[in-house]
């Protein structure tokens, strides 16, 4: 089975390797845990060897990702320049527009496009568009349904709800996708500050790590330490 690396060390060697090729993981995670700078590094880590990717933002400006990532070292001007990177920022404010840019102009363009790899960033917000549940479900599994048949490899990053660090605001998004990573917050009653871990919830098509495994957010992205253990109640 073809694996595509996340370009985070200790994550892939998690992984088994990295995601499975073709396979759709949500990032589950509250904010700040790290959500963007793992999808942007995703996406940079197939720009350099080659790979196609196509980051579609919600909300948060074009630039803004641009400069957040050259914190880190990840340039992606040469890329956009090349024609083998695109961002495409979708505003939840213009609800009618996103919608339409969702459901007619992106499957054309993942059509002709064809990237390796592909970030929706966050899914929340397109969720929050639908008042109705029904309806909100429906548009939620048309654009899964169509990232899936295009092959691309994606990751969906998703806000975690108020009542579990575990489950995605709206609770649909874990059972669709193929995988699920979460990152969350550690705040013990010992602890002078507060600890970032991660998991892998679910992953299908290949064996993972069950551990829990901290991580951190340093200058050069986020690093998961695979050597270190998490010990106590939380
Ligand atoms: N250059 C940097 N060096 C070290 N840590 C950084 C740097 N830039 C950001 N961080 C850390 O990363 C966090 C933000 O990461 P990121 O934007 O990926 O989170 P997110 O989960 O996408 O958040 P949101 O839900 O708000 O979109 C900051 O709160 C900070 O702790
Ligand atoms: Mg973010």
């Amino acid at each position: 089975m073809e694996r595509v690396k996340t370009g985070i060390a200790d994550l892939d060697e998690m992984l088994n390797g990295g995601i499975p090729q073709g396979c759709i993981t949500t990032i589950i995670g509250g904010f700040g845990t790290g959500k963007s700078t793992l999808a942007l590094k995703f996406v940079h880590s197939g720009l350099v060897k080659g790979e196609k990717g196509l980051y579609i933002s919600i909300e948060q400006k074009e630039e803004d990702l641009i400069k957040s990532s050259a914190l880190f070292g990840w340039d992606f001007k040469p890329y956009i320049n090349n024609g083998t990177f695109k961002i495409i920022r979708l505003s939840p404010t213009f609800l009618k527009t996103t919608i339409a840019k969702i459901e007619s102009e992106l499957p054309e363009l993942i059509k002709t496009f064809a990237p390796k790899r592909l970030v929706v960033d966050p899914i929340t917000l397109y969720e929050m568009i639908f008042d109705n549940e029904g309806e909100r479900r429906e548009q939620l599994f048309k654009l899964i349904e169509m990232i899936k048949d295009s092959g691309t490899t994606s990751l969906i990053v998703s806000e975690s709800s108020k009542e579990s660090p575990y489950m995605s605001r709206f609770g649909l998004i874990e059972y669709i996708a193929d995988g699920v990573i979460t990152l969350r917050y550690l705040r013990g009653t010992e602890m002078k500050s507060v600890a970032r871990v991660i998991e892998i919830s679910k992953m299908r098509m290949t064996e993972h790590s069950d551990a829990i495994k901290p991580y951190e957010i340093t200058k050069d992205g986020i690093v998961v330490h695979i050597g270190a253990q998490i010990f106590g109640e939380f």
